[in-house]
């Protein structure tokens, strides 16, 4: 695992004039962040060794490498998904990637469904923390205490630093701001009503199927992690409908301008 990452890293540093210490993983829907990218270098997955190959719709696959906020970013364009049959390892590989090419900011970004009745349809959530009901742990198995501790602290797992700043941000440019508790699940089906009541009581406020994996590497690897859901749906007694993906995808690319605003002005922010 080391060794791979490491080829990895390697061969990314390769490719690229300057290494950022920013990483981006976009969600569903929320590709269209990369227009603002400014020097655009763009790494497809299929070229880069070790790296799994995305396979949703809505997902393209590459890491794009350029500049967001006056700072050097790297993005992940499409992330993989438990669902798509990969192991959470595969999973979180990227973030390992980002770990060794010294990456100490991770911004993620999902689309999900809100369980709180105060949330509407295109309303961006700030993570605040998160429940992991994955059947598959990332950090399973043998831990290399190259990458991080065996047991890890998830006590600021998104930087309350970084979520005051984005915050304020909000604030700033008038942008309406939810925040709340991610419920991080497995999928691929969205919830029943019954399910979605039971991750309220839980203490959920929205519902998706990515960004838990990712995050606990990310902490694992000390890094300052900081993501946001867009609201595509509601799982809210009385407000459920049928949910496609192409619903999540359309609710998801109207509500990406302000998410990226709040990112790119984050972005301005730190160092
Ligand atoms: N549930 C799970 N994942 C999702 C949802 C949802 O309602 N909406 C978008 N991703």
């Amino acid at each position: 695992m080391l060794e791979k990452i490491r080829e990895t890293a390697a061969f990314i540093r390769n490719k690229i004039q300057t290494v950022p210490n920013i990483a981006i993983i976009l969600g569903t829907g929320l590709g269209e962040l990369v227009r603002e990218i400014d020097d655009k270098k763009d790494i497809p997955y299929e070229s880069i060794p070790n790296f799994p190959v995305s396979t949703v719709e809505g997902h393209f696959g590459k890491l794009i490498f350029g500049k967001f906020g006056d700072k050097d970013v790297v993005v992940m364009q499409g992330r993989f998904h438990y669902y798509e049959g990969y192991s959470m390892q595969e999973v979180t590989f990227p973030v390992r990637v980002f770990q060794a090419l010294g990456i100490k900011y991770l911004f993620v970004s999902n689309a999900a469904g809100g369980m709180n009745s105060s949330f509407d349809i295109g309303d961006i959530m700030l993570i605040d923390d998160h429940i992991n009901t994955f059947p598959e742990h990332p950090l399973r198995g043998r831990n290399y205490k190259e990458l991080g501790p065996r047991f890890p602290d998830m006590s600021d797992a998104y930087s309350r630093e970084l979520r005051l700043l984005a915050m304020q941000i909000a604030r700033e440019n008038n942008i309406k701001l939810q925040h709340g508790v991610y419920v991080g699940t497995q999928g691929p089906t969205f919830e029943t009503p019954a399910e979605y009541n039971w991750f309220r009581i839980i203490g959920g406020d929205a519902v998706g199927m990515s960004t838990v994996p990712e995050i606990i590497v990310a902490n694992h690897a000390k890094m300052q992690a900081l993501a946001f859901s867009i609201i595509t749906d509601l799982g809210v007694e009385g407000k459920i409908v049928e949910v496609t993906h192409e619903d999540v995808q359309e609710a998801a690319r109207i509500a990406q301008p302000k998410m990226a605003c709040i990112m790119r002005e984050v972005i301005k922010r730190i160092e």
